[in-house]
């Protein structure tokens, strides 16, 4: 089975999919943990985006794999571990801005499908239940307002003890958002057939326990 989970960031994307999969012991896939490492090998390796045959080359080059460690999610970029580093809002950005690009979204897709292929996933990203995995049997659209979006990634980051401005996460978070929504290919969209929760307002128990439901009944249907 494949559980979808999309939307934009700070909606409760990651709780909830940590959740489902701890609960039904399914993989768990964060495809923005890929594309952020990609971002951090391209930061790393100071590679202009506007430079397509550097681009390539580096995207050809890279290694990317996600691996679970005693309940923590690995993040192995060239075999190494990145996990804490790409948590960063120089990260976010880059991720966001590469992402864009058809040569990295071309092999990240290809190794997301790969996964998919290694058991039962719960995949969250902005493009799987879209482009990544259409056929997924659940797929849920998560969003909140930008201001509690703003809010959580502002606590994530202060709980990680950065120095960061509300206004400023406000104002990244947006412009993130803006890029994710209207790039050419793959862009943030709700799949038709998708479940949209709103979790402005509700809390993470309450969405796990909903789309739980929603597995259930998919399971019995099958
Ligand atoms: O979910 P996240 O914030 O970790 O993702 C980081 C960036 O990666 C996000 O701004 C856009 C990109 N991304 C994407 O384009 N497609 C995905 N499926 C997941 C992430």
């Amino acid at each position: 089975m494949i559980i979808a989970i999309d939307g934009p960031s700070g909606a409760g994307k990651s709780t909830l999919a940590q959740r489902l999969a701890q609960e039904l012991g399914f993989i768990y896939l964060d495809t923005g943990a890929m594309y952020r490492a990609l971002a951090l090998k391209l930061l790393r390796q100071a590679v202009d985006l506007a430079d397509d045959a550097r681009v390539n080359e580096v995207v050809r080059q890279t290694a990317i794999d996600l691996r679970e460690n005693g309940g923590r999610l690995e993040v192995l970029l060239d075999g190494r571990d990145v996990a804490a580093e790409i948590r960063t809002p120089e990260v976010s950005q880059m991720a966001s801005k590469s992402s864009a690009l058809k040569v990295v979204r071309a092999r990240l897709l290809e190794l997301q499908r790969e996964m998919g292929r290694r058991g039962s996933v719960v995949a969250e990203g902005r493009d799987i239940g879209t482009v990544i995995f259409p056929e997924a049997e659940v797929k849920v659209f998560l969003d909140a307002s930008t201001r509690e979006r703003a809010r959580r990634r502002y606590q994530e980051l202060l709980a990680a003890g950065r120095a960061v401005d509300f206004a400023e996460t406000f104002r990244e978070m947006e412009e993130r958002d803006k890029r994710d929504s209207e790039r050419d290919i793959a862009p943030l969209r709700q799949a038709a057939d998708a479940v949209r929760v709103d979790t402005s307002s509700v809390d993470a128990e309450s969405v796990a326990a909903l789309v739980l439901d929603l597995v259930k009944k998919k399971a019995r249907e099958n």
